[in-house]
């Protein structure tokens, strides 16, 4: 490069990783942390998205599933879940549509049940899945998301269209399809679990949890994140050359 400073190397990620899950955990303690109350966490945890979708698509990645909110996550108390709810609906209105669908690169889908979000959100969920079709960047946001629920919902459709169950049938119906499931999948936050995301996809994905909380999850994390995956080797049941 001639002009200009470089960016941080970030390693090429094309042909080894396609699809990516996050579970983005973290924003409750790090607003606790800082005397704030949790929705200021929430709204530090939004403003990290654009950066690591951005990484992610520089490494030649073309599918991410963020996990925004689950099934379980209306237990909380209702003035979190609204503040939530408007927190997502004015990141999707000022940020994803304005910035990061409108770049041309990204199309946007959401997965999970969205029938039971508010109105004004679901339309404007409707109206960015509208703005961006055949990218070379598909990004999920699971809203009301749960894997178990998924699975249910997909075992249904694929029965209501007459078709027999099989591991393919419910693949085609998940809200992931017709995406490759996730090579990755990282949780910050400290935590290792699964929480109901991505249970019928996540077969066969390498995990990587990290301390970090989500609003501190940078261009950097997102490097440590990937650069752990190209140091695996991966079987799927089987043996590699060096095993045999
Ligand atoms: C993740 O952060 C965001 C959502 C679940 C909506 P949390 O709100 O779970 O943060 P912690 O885990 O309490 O710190
Ligand atoms: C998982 O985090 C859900 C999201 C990040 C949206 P939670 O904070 O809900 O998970 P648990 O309750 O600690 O398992
Ligand atoms: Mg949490």
């Amino acid at each position: 490069m001639l002009f200009g400073f470089k960016k941080p190397a970030i390693p090429l990620a094309a042909g080894r990783i396609d699809s990516v899950g996050i579970i983005m955990d973290g924003n409750g303690r790090w607003a606790k942390r800082r005397g704030m109350p949790r929705l200021a966490g929430h709204a530090a945890g939004a403003a990290r998205v654009e950066e690591v979708l951005t990484v992610l698509r520089e490494m030649g990645i073309h599918h991410v599933t963020l996990y925004a909110f689950s099934t379980e996550n209306w237990k909380r108390p209702k003035e979190e879940v609204d503040g939530i709810m408007d927190l997502v609906y004015k990141y999707l209105r000022e940020v994803v549509r304005e910035k990061i669908v409108s770049d041309g690169h990204f199309a946007v889908r959401f997965a999970g049940d969205t029938s039971v979000l508010p109105e004004k959100l679901r339309e404007e969920c409707r109206e960015i899945e509208a703005m961006g079709e055949n990218k070379e960047f598909i990004c999920y946001v699971a809203l009301n998301y749960g894997g178990r629920d998924e699975i249910v919902r997909s075992v249904k459709r694929a029965l209501e269209s007459g078709e027999e169950i099989s591991e393919a049938a419910i693949s085609r119906h998940l809200y992931t399809s017709p995406s490759p499931d996730p090579d990755l999948i990282i949780r910050t936050g400290g935590d290792m679990r699964i929480s109901n995301f991505l249970l019928w996809q996540s077969a066969y994905s390498e995990f990587y949890f990290t301390k970090t909380l989500w609003p501190d999850f940078d261009r950097g994390e997102v490097i440590r994140a990937v650069e752990s995956f190209l140091g695996r080797k991966r079987r799927f049941g089987g043996l590699n050359k060096e095993d045999k």
